[in-house]
C-alpha cells in the first residue's frame, strides 16, 4: 500500500513510522520545511522513546520519506490520513477544524484513481461529512471514500499502542474503502487486533466517549482519594478492590494531581461541547472537567497545607513537570496551575524534570530549574513527587534528606509510602492515603 501522511506532529510521525514499519511505502508530508529538513536526518522533534530508531530504520529501508509538496504522494496514494492538529478553539472549548478543512481543500485536486482519505486527527462528530463534501466540491469527479480511524496512542507508549492495539476503530459503509483499510491494517490482525467497521459518525464518536470515559475514571477515583482522606481509608486499596471487578478494571484507577496533556482536557470540552449543540448535554462530562480544574488548585492547597499552611518565603523544590512520565509534553500538565498556585502564595520554586524542562521554560515564568534531583532538593523546605518518571521510584532518601532545609514531602503520584518517609525523617503526605489531622486526632481519641 502507498501511503500518504499529511502532518507530522506527533499521530502522523507515530503511525507513518509504524505503517512503514509494516512494509507499506509512506511519505509524511509537512508545511514546516525546516521540521521536514531534520527528519529527513532522521532527527525527530518530539521525545518519544523507540522513534527515532524507528524513523531512522524506515528512511533507511526506502519505505518513509518526508516532503513539503503533497502533489505526488497523494496522487500516488491507496490512502491519505489526515493527522494535523486539531486545537480547541479559543473561547468555546469546540475542536478548530480549520487545519483538517484545509488540508481537505489542499488535497482535492492531486487525487488520482481510487483513494481514501482518512481522518487520524480527534475531529467531532460529522467532520467526516464536511470533509467529503469539501473534496466533492472541489473535484466532483474524485474517486473518493472518507473514512474515520481515530488513534489512540498514549504518549510515551505510542508505537507499543499503535503496533499492538486493544482494537481498531474504522468508520465507513463504503466496501472497497473497507478493503482499503483492511489491507493498511492487515499486519496488525495477524497479531489477532480487533478491527470494529462502524458507521463514520460512531468512529468519530467512539474516539471521544472512549477519552472521555477515562478521564472520568481517573476524575472518580481523584474524588474518592480525597474521601478517603477525609474518613481514613487508603485510595490505593479501594482502587484495587474495585478494580479487580472485572466489569470496572483496574486500570486508570490511579489518584493524582488530575489528568493533563492533549488529549484528556481537549477531548472532554469539545465532547462537551458537541452534546449542548446536540441539546443532548453529557452531564457527568461536564462535572469531570470541572472537578479535574479544580483539582489542581486543591493540590496546590495540599502542599501549602504540608508547609504548615503558607509557602510565603518558603523554597519548593518539584521533581516532574510534564503531565505525566516519559513525555517532554507540558499540555495541560498540573504542574502549570500547581506551580503559579505556590508563586501566587509567596513560594519560590525550582523544578527538575528529565525531559520537559525545555517546554516548560516557555510556560512558566520565574522557576529555576536544576539539573538532578539532588541539586533541586538543595536548602528546599519541601520536596514535591509531581510526575511518577522512572528516576523518582528510588530516590536516594538519605542524599535528598539532607540536601533539604526542611522535611516536607509531597508526594502526589504515591510512589512512595509514609513509613518508609518516616525512617528517613521526612513530613511525608500523599494523595487518598493519609487522614486528615483533625480526624487523626479523632480518631487517636478513640482508641
Ligand atoms: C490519552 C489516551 O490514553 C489515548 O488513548 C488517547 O489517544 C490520547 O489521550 P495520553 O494523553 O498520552 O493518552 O496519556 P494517558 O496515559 O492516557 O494519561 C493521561 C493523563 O491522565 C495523565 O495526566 C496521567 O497522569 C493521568 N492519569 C492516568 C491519572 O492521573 N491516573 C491514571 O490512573 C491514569
Amino acid at each position: 500500500m502507498r501511503i500518504a501522511m499529511i502532518g507530522s506532529g506527533y499521530v502522523g510521525l507515530v503511525s507513518g513510522a509504524c505503517f512503514a514499519d509494516f512494509g507499506h511505502v509512506v511519505t509524511c508530508v509537512d508545511k514546516d520545511a525546516a521540521k521536514v529538513a531534520a527528519l529527513r536526518d532522521g532527527k525527530v522533534p518530539i521525545y518519544e522513546p523507540g522513534l527515532p530508531e524507528l524513523v531512522a530504520t524506515n528512511i533507511h529501508a526506502g519505505r518513509l520519506s518526508f516532503v513539503i509538496d503533497m502533489a505526488e504522494a497523494v496522487a500516488e496514494a491507496d490512502a491519505v490520513f489526515i493527522a494535523v492538529g486539531t486545537p480547541s478553539r479559543r473561547g468555546d472549548g469546540h475542536a478548530d477544524l480549520s487545519y483538517v478543512y484545509e488540508v481537505a481543500a489542499e488535497i482535492a485536486p492531486f487525487i488520482q484513481g481510487f483513494t481514501v482519505v482518512v481522518t487520524k486527527s480527534t475531529v467531532p462528530i460529522g467532520t467526516g461529512d464536511e470533509v467529503e463534501r469539501i473534496i466533492r466540491a472541489k473535484r466532483p469527479d474524485a474517486d473518493v471514500a472518507v473514512v474515520s480511524n481515530p488513534e489512540f496512542l498514549r504518549e510515551g507508549a505510542a508505537i507499543e499502542d499503535f503496533k499492538r492495539p486493544d482494537r481498531i476503530v474504522v468508520g465507513t459503509e463504503d466496501e472497497r474503502a473497507r478493503a482499503v483499510m483492511t489491507e493498511v491494517y492487515r499486519p496488525l490482525y495477524l497479531n489477532r487486533a480487533p478491527i470494529l467497521f462502524t458507521a463514520r459518525r460512531t468512529s468519530e464518536l467512539i474516539k471521544y466517549a472512549s477519552n472521555a470515559f477515562l478521564a472520568t475514571k481517573i476524575t472518580f477515583i481523584n474524588e474518592i482519594a480525597d474521601l478517603c482522606e477525609s474518613v481514613g481509608a487508603d485510595v490505593q486499596d479501594v482502587a484495587r478492590g474495585i478494580g479487580l471487578d472485572n466489569r470496572i478494571g483496574g486500570k486508570f484507577l490511579h489518584a493524582g494531581p488530575g489528568y493533563g496533556g492533549s488529549c484528556f482536557p481537549k477531548d472532554t470540552l469539545a465532547l462537551i461541547k458537541t452534546g449542548q449543540d446536540a441539546g443532548t448535554p453529557l452531564r457527568i462530562v461536564e462535572v469531570v472537567a470541572a472537578s479535574n480544574d479544580y483539582r489542581k488548585r486543591t493540590m496546590a492547597r495540599k502542599i501549602i497545607m504540608a508547609c504548615n499552611g503558607s509557602v510565603r518565603g518558603k523554597k519548593i523544590a518539584i521533581l516532574g513537570l510534564t503531565f505525566k512520565p516519559n513525555t517532554d509534553d507540558m499540555r495541560e500538565s498540573p504542574a502549570l496551575t500547581i506551580i503559579t498556585v505556590l508563586q501566587d502564595g509567596g513560594g519560590a520554586v525550582i523544578a527538575y524534570d528529565p525531559q520537559g524542562v525545555e517546554q516548560a521554560r516557555q510556560l512558566l515564568s520565574d522557576v529555576t530549574f536544576a539539573h538532578d534531583p539532588y541539586s533541586c532538593a538543595e536548602g528546599a523546605d519541601a520536596v514535591v513527587i509531581m510526575t511518577e518518571w522512572n528516576e523518582f521510584r528510588a530516590l536516594d532518601f538519605t542524599r535528598l534528606r539532607n540536601a533539604m532545609r526542611g522535611d516536607v514531602l509531597v508526594d502526589l503520584r504515591n510512589v512512595y509510602n509514609a513509613e518508609l518517609a518516616a525512617q528517613y525523617g521526612f513530613a511525608y503526605t500523599s494523595v487518598g492515603r493519609n487522614a486528615t489531622a483533625s480526624l487523626k486526632t479523632e480518631i487517636k481519641a478513640a482508641e
